[in-house]
């Protein structure tokens, strides 16, 4: 299975309302395997479609079990039906590297999406889990954690990350001049 091509903020791809997802045939099976090999490959616990440039909703978790274990979660047209509680942690995205803030989140959601046998399931989450489900439904929603977080700190990222992708441009003119 190929390792797809992680898109990276301001795409727009990142910033827009993915479409629900209306057959899980063979196409929607094997786009859900490359996103799984793409997140562990990446490593991340969690990637949603349009994170490798399909606008479509579904997504993936691995939190691992607390022996350490492969756990993985693919989950169509997830919702969430419940939420409580809130909690201040520190989080990332494999979209904006290098950046990591404090964001509010939910503590314990309860999450419904249908899965690759389109059954429809019911998942609690606490924990980093939670976190995660919130994330990634956030990213088909085209919300990125920077998205929450006081508008002061979005200036001072936005202001690195112009600067980390001029960089990365400056590097790239560098190495168009090596023969
Ligand atoms: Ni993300």
């Amino acid at each position: 299975m190929p390792v797809a091509k992680i898109r990276i903020y301001p795409d727009p791809v990142l910033q827009t309302r993915a479409a629900e997802i209306e057959k899980i045939d063979e196409r929607v099976v094997r786009l859900a395997a490359d996103m799984a090999e793409t997140m562990y490959a990446a490593p991340g616990v969690g990637l949603a479609a349009p994170q490798i440039g399909v606008s479509e909703r579904l997504i993936v978790l691995d939190v691992k079990t607390p022996e350490g274990e492969k756990e993985l979660i693919t989950l169509i047209n997830p919702e969430i039906i419940e939420a409580e509680g809130r909690i201040v942690e520190e989080e990332g995205c494999l979209s904006v590297p290098e950046i990591r803030e404090n964001v509010a989140r939910a503590e314990r959601v309860l999450v419904r999406g249908l899965d690759l046998d389109e059954q429809q399931r019911e998942i609690e989450a606490a924990g980093l889990l939670a976190r995660a489900f919130q994330h990634e439904i956030d990213h088909l929603d085209g919300i990125l954690f920077i998205d929450r977080i006081s508008r002061l700190k979005r200036g001072i990222i936005q202001r690195k990350i112009r600067k980390l992708i001029q960089e990365a441009q400056a590097a790239q003119d560098d190495g168009s001049r090596l023969f």
